[in-house]
């Protein structure tokens, strides 16, 4: 699949099928990561890979944590978010949280985060080369002390996304609004 292929079919996918994916083929995924620019070479991201019972545990601090921020909708809406969060979280084979170190200068922190981004599009785009789907979340978990501290990262640490890997069970259909509507040429 050249370049231009994967960009275009790269879906962020919600469901996954849970069939297993070699611990070669995520290395392989991973690696692509650490190949983004970054300015200066700061190289400000890191890679924590869960599988089996580290992302089952995962899951169920995600689990917690959304029932807990929807606990105002009642006690059957905030279980039913947590336990799809959980659902969602435990289906895919892989997770991989991607997490920036925190510059202490704010323009470098700035650009440490763009460079970040482009790391977790090398592992989307690597995924998709390897016929795989991937999901970029956020949300409250990327913000939770809690997952940090599972994580066991330092506290000059925060979570850029967390990437799910496995097979889709769905590809969405994309949507992006053409060329001309967001691009302005000069000559
Ligand atoms: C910084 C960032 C955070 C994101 N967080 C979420 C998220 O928490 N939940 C989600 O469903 N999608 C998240 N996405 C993915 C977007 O929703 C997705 O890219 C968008 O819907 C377009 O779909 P496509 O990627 O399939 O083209 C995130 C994307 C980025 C760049």
């Amino acid at each position: 699949m050249d370049v231009y292929e994967a960009i275009r079919t790269r879906r962020n996918i919600k469901l996954f099928r849970p069939d297993p994916v070699e611990r070669a083929v995520i290395e392989r995924i991973v690696d692509a990561g650490r190949w983004a620019p970054n300015h200066r070479l700061t190289e400000p991201w890191f890679f924590t890979v869960l599988t089996g019972r580290a992302k089952a545990e995962l899951a169920e601090l995600r689990r917690r944590i959304v029932t807990e921020k929807n606990a105002h909708l009642g006690e059957e809406e905030s279980r039913r978010r947590g336990d799809n969060a959980y659902r969602e979280m435990i289906t895919p084979p892989w997770i991989v949280v991607v997490s920036q170190r925190l510059a202490e200068d704010p323009e470098t922190r700035r650009e440490d985060y763009a460079a970040v981004a482009c790391a977790v599009q090398n592992i989307l785009l690597a995924a998709t080369a390897e016929g795989l789907g991937s999901y970029w979340g956020t949300g409250p978990l990327t913000r939770s002390p809690e997952a940090k501290a599972y994580l066991g990262l330092p506290e000059n640490h925060d979570i850029v996304g967390i990437v799910f890997l496995g097979y889709p069970e769905r590809i969405p259909r994309p949507s992006r609004k053409p060329l001309s509507a967001v691009s302005r040429w000069m000559d």
